[in-house]
């Protein structure tokens, strides 16, 4: 396995989800590591716990209203000392600044009693008693500016029992809680490196330009351009003979470009093994600062170099608009 991401954890209270994925981070195969517990209330029980199992705590002062961007600077202060990859959020009970969020983006999660999108906001299990739902669950998502609204990524659903209230419903909800974050969290922490995932996303990405399909070379996912039997403009090397990487190769203009890029940037550009001869420049792809724009930049001067000319002239004509 790739090395474990590093993980905060940001609470406000008696922390039970944090601890749920303090002791999940204790099996071996769990794809991160908790480095930090803090939050913005410096009596926080759950910083008590986190403290008796050796896990690093910050206590920062309570914030007033007025110092809301001074706690956040010496929180980023904090995050950036224990080399932070990813940020949880447990019960942590205030507004975090677009700027904060945009500076982290898709690497905050957060964990909310509902199954979103329903019921976003405070007062959930009240709302779904009032409701008279049959069901309700638990929702892991990535934050975004709008509240409780960034990307699904996990949900367990509950059922509803006919005698509950909000205290009891908010019990049984908070179980399934327990079992869903750690398990999804370490899924996330895992997706950079995931070989399925590296290539949906290629997919996706490659699927954009027109007339491409797919094909294998010698085993290995491609994609052409022109039809069946049209040229191949992307391959992805998957741990090829060996190979750390799992990569992309893509057309570059020459050895020379390639040589260039791969001395300047050897944690990103690679000669593949048994293809550099032919021009196939390596994009190592299993890494968690992927660049996809990046990506899909190549991608689409591969797709150029390798199009026939009647669909290279149709892209010059659409770049002159
Ligand atoms: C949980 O119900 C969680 O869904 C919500 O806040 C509560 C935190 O509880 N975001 P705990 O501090 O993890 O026990």
């Amino acid at each position: 396995m790739s090395e474990r991401s590093r993980v905060a954890i940001l609470i406000s209270g008696r922390g039970s989800n944090m601890a749920a994925l303090i002791y999940a981070a204790r099996a071996a195969d769990c794809a991160y590591e908790v480095v930090l517990v803090t939050g913005d209330r410096p009596d926080a029980p759950g910083l008590d716990l986190a403290d008796a199992e050796g896990i690093p705590t910050a206590r920062f002062p309570r914030p007033a209203a007025k110092d809301k961007s001074q706690f956040f600077e010496a929180l980023t202060e904090a995050l950036e000392a224990e080399q932070v990859d990813l940020i949880a959020l447990a019960g942590f009970m205030r507004i975090i600044p677009a700027d904060f969020v945009e500076g982290w983006r898709g690497r905050i999660l957060n964990i909310h009693p509902s199954l979103l999108p329903k019921y976003k906001g405070v007062g959930t299990h009240e709302a779904v008693l009032g409701a008279r739902e049959t069901s309700t669950g638990a929702s892991v998502h990535l934050v975004s500016n709008e509240l409780d609204s960034g990307e699904v990524l996990g949900q367990v659903e509950v059922a509803v029992l006919p005698g509950d209230d909000p205290k009891t419903l908010a019990e049984r909800v908070l179980i399934a809680e327990h079992q869903l974050y750690p398990r999804i969290l370490s899924e996330y922490a895992a997706r950079p490196f995931n070989s399925e995932w590296i290539e949906g996303q290629v997919d996706g990405l490659a699927r954009q330009l027109p007339e491409v399909g797919r094909k294998t070379s010698h085993g290995s996912p491609g994609w052409s351009v022109g039809g069946e039997k049209g040229k191949l403009f992307a391959i992805i090397a998957n741990h090829h003979h060996g190979e750390d990487a799992v990569g992309l190769l893509i057309k570059a203009s020459g050895p020379d470009e390639m040589t260039g890029l791969i001395e300047a940037q050897p944690d990103v550009y690679y000669w593949p093994k048994y293809y550099g001869a032919s021009g196939w420049l390596g994009v190592k792809l299993n890494r968690r600062d992927v660049d996809w724009g990046q990506v899909r930049d190549w991608l689409e001067r591969s797709w150029r170099a390798c199009a026939p000319p009647r669909l290279t002239k149709l892209m010059r004509a659409a770049d002159e608009f």
